[in-house]
């Protein structure tokens, strides 16, 4: 059986998700069977071509699909497995069923899929050159800018993914202090290198041995990692959490600020991990809504609006042990997904994106409520608005999630049942009101289930 009752299992292969707070540091499990199609699509909604691909790929590639797309974490029978276009905040199916997405490529797309700024950038970019020997100027135009924008910050690196530079940082860490352990939040998210991979499946305990795990808002906890043999190299945190099948959690009062203050009366590096949330909340970094400041401080998905690219910010001290690690990537020097983040970057300050964001989903987490009330549903809605996620109270296999958000896909609004979800700047009044009539009609939906 799988379910997260009774521990980890590994039946899902290669799908890590989280179950943090019963599961503890190490040990993910989904709660349910993903193998089973639950709720299959009512009305017009057909997903015939996507099966079709899904049948194919199924041949080719292991599990079909794999990672957090990974079909079985969607609703199956009513999300669709493959997409064919984007543009804005709207997505297209490849049988043509067409969603108001608030996934937004599960964070990249901040400034809309398609947006004309970036794409100008990027196709500028393009015709000049990509991939070469050498970086482009581009490369020492986005550093000066986020130094520019980041309170804190003297210099930056670049790589691709969020798992790239999460890694990266810890060695930065061990080479300035001299030290091997760091310590993280028990069941954070920080992407899926042996040391933080959330599945034990292909990676030796090995890699976990200087890792040292503390509890969320819990500075007692923290004072016990300090006190560990050897001292810390690092403490690394997001700003808030945010794990799949958790409702989201915000920093209590003087975490974060306690946190930046062991760090520095310890001679740790406080390193922020802000892949996640990076550009919404606040363009100097998330932490800055609340006042922190790292020493480093790590972005990648919304950096470039859905082009690869990821950033390691530092503090002058850290300078020297950045240059002396040895780090590089058969593409590091493209120069397209930097361009790209300088348009974004421009983009998200004319626009104040965060307010923007901020202000559409208030607006939709307020309607959300509302009619959950309405329907009589409870259900805590969690997170910074930009970010929002939705869970229904009394639901620990997430059956009412999932349910719920199959049938807002069946009616083109595009939400995930377990993982939080994005706003983007292209979200407007409009789309919001849009997608609130459909989650309303879904809301009655599974009111009438429940009544019939
Ligand atoms: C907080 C956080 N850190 C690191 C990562 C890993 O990023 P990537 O998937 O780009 O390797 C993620 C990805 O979701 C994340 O949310």
């Amino acid at each position: 059986m799988c379910c997260w009752r009774t521990g980890p299992c590994s039946c899902f292969t290669g799908v890590p998700w989280a179950r943090p707070d019963h599961l503890g540091a190490v040990g993910w499990a989904l709660p349910f069977d993903v193998s089973v199609v639950h709720f299959t699509a009512v009305s017009e909604h057909v997903l015939k071509n996507s099966e079709a691909l899904y049948d194919r790929a199924r041949r080719v590639i292991p599990g079909g699909l794999y990672g957090h797309q990974a079909r079985g974490l969607l609703t199956r029978g009513s999300h669709p497995v493959f997409l064919e276009s984007a543009s804005g905040c709207r997505l297209k199916d490849v049988d043509g069923n067409e969603y108001i997405d608030f996934l937004c490529a599960y964070g990249p797309m901040v400034v809309g899929y398609g947006n004309e700024s970036v794409e100008h950038a990027a196709a500028l970019q393009r015709e000049a050159c990509d991939t070469m020997n050498v970086p482009a100027p581009a490369m020492v135009e986005l550093a000066e800018k986020l130094v520019g924008m980041t309170p804190g910050a003297d210099w930056a690196l670049f790589a691709k993914n969020g798992s790239d530079v999460t890694t990266w940082s810890l060695a930065v860490a061990r080479a300035a202090t001299g030290r091997d352990n760091v310590a993280m939040v028990a069941g954070t998210y920080h992407g899926v290198h042996g040391w933080c991979n959330q599945l034990e499946k292909g990676f030796p305990g090995s890699e976990r041995s200087a890792v040292v795990n503390f509890v969320w808002n819990d500075l007692d906890s923290l004072d016990r990692c300090l006190a560990v043999e050897g001292g810390l190299a690092a403490v690394m945190v997001t700003p808030f959490r945010h794990e799949a099948f958790s409702d989201s959690l915000l920093p209590a009062d003087g975490f974060l600020e306690g946190v930046r203050e062991r760090c520095s009366k310890h001679g740790a590096v406080m390193i922020i991990d802000d892949v996640r949330a990076g550009f919404r909340l606040h363009l100097g970094g998330s932490s800055q809504l609340w006042g922190v400041t790292p020493d480093l401080l790590l972005y990648s998905k919304a950096l470039a609006n859905g082009y690869p690219l990821s950033a390691m910010l530092g503090v002058d001290s850290l300078r020297s042990a950045a240059r002396e690690v040895f780090y590089t990537g058969t593409f590091g020097t493209q120069a397209v997904p930097l361009a790209a983040a300088l348009a974004t970057l421009d983009c998200l300050e004319a626009l104040d994106g965060p307010s923007v964001m901020r202000e559409q989903g208030e607006s939709l987490c307020s309607g959300l409520r509302e009619q959950a009330q309405a329907a009589g549903f409870g259900v805590t809605i969690s997170g910074p608005a930009a970010i929002p996620f939705m869970t229904f109270i009394d639901d620990s296999e997430f059956d009412l999630s999932r349910r719920f958000a199959g049938l807002c896909a069946d009616g083109g609004v595009f939400i995930h049942p377990l993982h939080n979800w994005f706003l983007s700047t292209a979200h407007s009044a409009e789309d919001i009101e849009q997608a609130l009539s459909i989650t309303a009609d879904a809301f009655s939906s599974l009111a009438q289930d429940r009544e019939g």
